[in-house]
């Protein structure tokens, strides 16, 4: 199957479909979009510039790309009525920090159901992510599930206990909450392209950390606007069903939530999962040398589960000279866009790591 090819859209026309999708601000946007001058020519003297999409800045409890998708996410919640947020996923989870940053801004309760089991963190220590989740007043409840299925069947369990005794309960629910976050990947996309352009180039590739809606929205925007180069969904985990089955459909309903007819079949979906080993949550060689090149090159912070492992995965490309000049979609861009998710209060619960890990520098 190929993808349909409907007529394409100019960034304003994407931003007025995208607008008939309820939407509440939350996120400091656009975000900056920043060459990398000493860390292009430290992974390749004579390779493409790399420039970066700092959606670490989008605020929001410092930062990544659950801003965005909260816009989306908490409009839906207040359209229902909803009075509670239930929501879950690994103990340290980027995700559940932002969400409850965005319920005590607009006044949700919000229950967070938090899974200890393994592939997701070990243990509980109340730091980094979780220790945000506590001050900004996330009701907590841990448990022995991992991230995946057996994890989403306990937050509806939970879910179904608040609801018993009354609440109006919003739902972490995939089918649900994954279309309207691609919704706002597909607009960040829409960033990218203009402040690309007002830089002079067309991106030769756009790299970003995913396995669900952000990847999803990202690729439904650039095929939306008839952009020619690949978006590279760098895997930081894999689930028991295949992604690009999952993100294509995901991309499909956002498209049809906003009124888009592009649609992409499973193959328009570049997973890329070279980058993943030893496994989600455990830290790669590859990937703890990319932390510590982009913040010596450049002072900017990745973390090792989810954007270090996609920036690996840019340097991997770079290397093997995929972007040397004539190598790209277009013949002469030698442009490469990493997109930043944030995540990075993480590394201070993996702090024990990282210092056993990085090099030290000694004069
Ligand atoms: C920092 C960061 N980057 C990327 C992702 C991937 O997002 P998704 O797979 O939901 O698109 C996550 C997910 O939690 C994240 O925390």
């Amino acid at each position: 199957m190929t993808r349909s090819v409907p007529p394409m859209l100019s960034t304003a026309e994407l931003r007025s479909r995208i607008a008939r999708v309820p939407r509440t601000t939350l996120a400091h946007l656009p975000t900056p979009f920043e060459f990398l001058p000493r860390f292009s020519q430290a992974i390749s003297p004579n390779g493409p510039r790399v420039w970066i999409k700092r959606d670490d800045c989008t605020g929001l409890l410092f930062g990544g790309n659950k801003a965005r998708h909260n816009e989306f996410l908490i409009a839906d919640a207040l359209a229902q009525g909803a009075d509670l947020v239930v929501w879950g996923a690994g103990v340290q989870s980027n995700n559940c920090r932002q969400t409850a940053a965005a319920c005590a801004k607009v006044g949700l309760d919000i229950h967070l159901v938090l899974g200890r089991g393994k592939p997701a963190d070990g243990p509980d220590i109340v730091q980094g992510n979780l220790l945000l989740d506590h001050i900004v007043g996330a009701s907590i409840e841990i448990v022995e599930e991992s991230v995946g299925p057996d994890l989403d069947q306990k937050i509806s369990d939970v879910a179904a206990r608040f609801r018993a005794t009354g609440r109006k309960v919003y739902l972490w629910e995939r089918p649900v909450v994954l279309p309207l976050a691609a919704l706002s990947y597909a607009l960040c996309l829409a960033e990218i392209v203009e402040q690309s352009a007002a830089s002079g180039f067309e991106p030769a590739a756009v790299y970003v950390s995913s396995a669900g809606s952000t990847g999803a929205g990202v690729a439904l925007g650039a095929a939306a606007l008839g952009c020619r180069f690949p978006v590279k969904s760098i895997a930081p985990m894999t689930w028991p069903w295949d992604s690009q089955v999952e993100m294509s459909a995901t991309a499909n309903r956002a498209a049809e939530l906003a009124g888009i007819d592009t649609r992409l079949a499973p193959d328009d979906i570049l997973f890329i999962t070279e980058q993943l080993a030893p496994g989600y949550g455990q830290p790669s060689d590859a990937g703890l040398a990319a932390l510590t090149l982009l913040a010596r090159t450049e002072g900017i912070l990745v973390e090792p589960t989810y954007t270090a492992k996609a920036l690996a995965g840019l340097i991997a490309d770079v290397r093997v000279g995929l972007f040397n000049a004539g190598n790209d979609c277009n013949g002469q861009s030698t442009d490469v866009v990493f997109l930043h998710t944030g995540g990075t209060p993480a590394i201070f619960a993996e702090a024990e790591m990282l210092s056993e890990r990085i090099a030290r520098k000694v004069l």
